[in-house]
């Protein structure tokens, strides 16, 4: 059988780009619009790093991680409205996004064989299609025939309050958050494993003067689009430059 990646039920929208484009907020509501669910990777690899924590792992050392990583039982729900993770059947939801979990996650993302254990559960979750997929990798490996596939990109400082601001103001010194992003970009583009390369095919969009609702309009415009190629017609992108 023959699936159409560009019919709803079998569409993959990737979204891909570095923290603080806006991506999270961005993919759900992209879901939400189109009715399909939604799985955030990046959280995926925040709970094999909190599981690894809990476990006294040290993730400095790659061959612990390779060691420890396949016995972590993760799951994943794809939900828009409620997207739990659960590692080793806990709900991990929040202390993923501690600052203990952040500062490591790079190191246990850089590990082969995680992003290998990560990428089969991945592609599993995805199954046949009918959703959106956030993460670094996802249009030029975890899903290189999503039928859309879009880059977030946006200005430091923008990504720095956005952040900022998603902390509940925790990292309230803005220099500082940049500082912590441009490492985190640093070492997951610098990295032998998988380093983070946009696929070729990506639409970039640069999120920095768009508002939420504004940049989900855009992603969906480009959906519509993949999914009824013969009847749309130019459209005007926010910015006003026109995408043919
Ligand atoms: O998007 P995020 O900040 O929650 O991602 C957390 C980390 O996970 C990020 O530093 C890079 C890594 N990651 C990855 O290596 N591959 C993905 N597909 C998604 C995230």
């Amino acid at each position: 059988m023959t699936t159409d990646r560009t019919d709803v039920d079998h569409l993959v929208v990737a979204v891909d780009g570095p923290s603080g484009t806006g991506k999270s907020s961005t993919a759900r509501g992209v879901a939400r619009a189109l009715g399909l669910r939604y799985l955030d990777t990046g959280a995926m690899y925040r709970a094999m790093t909190w599981a690894l924590l809990q476990r006294g792992v040290d993730v400095s050392d790659p061959s612990a991680v390779a060691a420890e990583s396949p016995t972590v039982e993760l799951g994943s729900g794809t939900d828009p409205d409620r997207p739990v993770i659960t590692a080793d059947g806990t709900d991990v939801s929040q202390p993923i996004r501690g600052p203990d979990v952040t500062q490591a996650v790079s190191a246990v993302s850089a590990v082969p064989e995680v992003r290998a254990q990560l990428l089969a559960m991945q592609r599993r979750l995805i199954g046949a299609g009918g959703i959106v997929v956030e993460g670094r990798d996802i249009g030029a490996v975890v899903a290189p025939d999503a039928a859309v596939k879009v880059f977030l990109t946006a200005a430091t400082d923008a990504r720095a309050r956005r952040r900022s601001s998603q902390d509940g103001g925790v990292t309230a010194n803005l220099g500082l958050t940049a500082a912590d992003l441009a490492r985190r970009d640093r070492l997951d583009s610098g990295r032998a494993a998988s380093p983070f390369a946009q696929a070729a095919d990506a639409v970039v969009l640069d999120t920095t003067d768009l508002t939420l609702d504004e940049a989900v309009e855009a992603v969906v415009v480009l959906a519509r689009r993949a999914l009824a190629p013969d009847r749309a017609g130019p459209v005007r992108e926010p910015g006003g430059n026109e995408a043919h």
